[in-house]
């Protein structure tokens, strides 16, 4: 069984997601920390395609959910922290714009839901991973408010960082991620839309329960 989120960055898609597995003890899947992995391995290949490409065919990607982390390894290497840097930030959108990149990962999503109930996080997983998922949520948020999110998440471990900076960078993944051509951000059609700038975290943690809830006692 397979829930998935789908939204733009910051939209809060991670922490719910995260929060619901929790509450309902299902399993967790990152599909951004994915793209942040396989990233990782294009800025090791130097940004040389060929490379990359050499390095992805042979690279084994395990990861698993537990202690609220999703982690994730490159040939048996952890790789969690690193996945978040600002250089990985930068280079992401243009790595999963790439269509066999989008395969790569497609690939692995598809094989690990296999057994279990999940609950999945993205941009494209309700219109092009699972089409057929049980439940499909959209999340969004105003601009402002998904900034603000993403600083006072950030701003801790990063003090120069200003609200602008992270501002622009959210809006020019956005605008990235939903004009690319492999894959868009979208809304799937069946997805039902939850906006969250005025919710509190509980709330839409709560609103996405109370659906799966539904679901498995059917
Ligand atoms: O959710 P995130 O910020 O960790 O995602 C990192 C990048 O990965 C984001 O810029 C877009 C890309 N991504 C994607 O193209 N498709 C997905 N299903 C998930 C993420």
């Amino acid at each position: 069984m397979i829930t998935v989120i789908d939204g733009p960055a910051g939209s809060g898609k991670s922490s719910t997601a995260r929060a619901v597995a929790d509450k309902l003890d299902i399993e967790y899947l990152d599909s951004g920390a994915l793209y942040r992995t396989v990233t990782l391995l294009y800025l090791q290949a130097g940004r040389d395609k060929t490379v990359f490409f050499q390095l992805l065919d042979q690279a084994k990607i395990s990861f698993r959910y537990c202690d609220r982390q999703f982690h994730v390894a490159v040939d048996d290497a952890a790789v969690t922290d690193r996945i978040r840097t600002p250089e990985v930030a930068e280079h992401v959108s243009e790595v999963a714009a790439l269509p066999r990149v989008r395969t790569f990962v497609n690939h692995l999503m598809r094989e690990a839901v296999k057994d279990g109930i999940y609950i999945a996080e993205g941009r494209d997983l309700g219109t092009a991973v699972f089409p057929d998922a049980d439940l499909k949520f959209f999340m969004s948020a105003d601009i402002e408010e998904r900034a603000r999110r993403r600083y006072n998440e950030r701003k801790p471990d990063n003090p120069a960082l200003s609200l602008e900076e992270v501002r622009r960078n959210i809006q020019q993944r956005d605008l990235k991620d939903a004009n690319r051509e492999a894959d868009p951000l979208k809304r799937a059609e069946d997805a039902i839309e939850i906006n969250t700038t005025n919710l509190s975290f509980e709330q839409q943690v709560d609103q996405i329960c109370l659906y799966i809830s539904d679901l498995i006692k059917r």
